[in-house]
């Protein structure tokens, strides 16, 4: 059987794009679900693109109910992929899927990390910091925000003209070249 992904994004999606689009056709997994807090999210249309199904959730369903958890259950849900997503992962779901929930941070963590650390402001530090090097960090989730163990790291060099827009632009294409890359792999080592 197929193994079964979920995402969680809260904005555009543009790696649950590339994940949709690298599991397409693939014989080891399918996306099956993109859940996402923002019923107004650009991913909600793209998994909509895919024919994937999508479901929106508010935050008390989210941190004060079972709701999502035998969602994913009931889905038989292998991996969960946060994709962008903001929220703080609740103890539950930690619990229901042990070292199977992973995210991706726009910077080489612990660099830039943490509550508030999303978007532009990673790379303004970034650039602010005079950093010879960024990158992106996929990394397992724990009750923190950006601090599980990390699984795969891809930097590049930050040259004299780059700017916030080209360093985006330069780490987006990384988190979107691993990501899916990454994810195959794991799954390869479940059973
Ligand atoms: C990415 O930069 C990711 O690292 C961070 O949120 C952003 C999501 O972008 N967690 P997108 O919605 O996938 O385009």
């Amino acid at each position: 059987m197929k193994k079964r992904i979920a995402i969680f994004a809260s904005g555009s999606g543009s790696n649950a794009q590339k994940i949709m689009e690298h599991f397409k056709y693939s014989s080891l997994a399918e996306v099956a679900l993109v859940l996402s807090n923002n019923p107004d999210a650009y991913v909600v249309q793209r998994a909509d693109n895919f024919e994937i199904p999508s479901h929106i959730f508010d935050k008390r369903t989210f941190y004060e109910s079972e709701e999502i958890i035998d969602l994913l259950k009931r889905l038989e849900i292998d991996i969960v992929v946060l994709a962008g997503f903001l929220w703080l992962v609740p103890q539950n779901l930690l619990k229901s899927f042990p070292n199977k929930i992973i995210n991706i941070h726009p910077s080489l963590l612990p660099k830039y990390g943490g509550k508030g650390m999303y978007g532009d402001k990673v790379h303004k530090a970034a650039l602010q910091a005079g950093d010879q090097e960024h990158g992106i960090t996929i990394h397992f989730v724990n009750e923190n925000f950006d601090e599980g163990e990390v699984i795969h790291q891809a930097k590049f060099k930050i040259e004299s003209n780059d700017t916030l827009e080209t360093i985006k632009f330069k780490g987006q294409q990384l988190e979107h070249q691993y990501f899916p890359r990454v994810i195959e792999n794991l799954l390869k080592k479940y059973n």
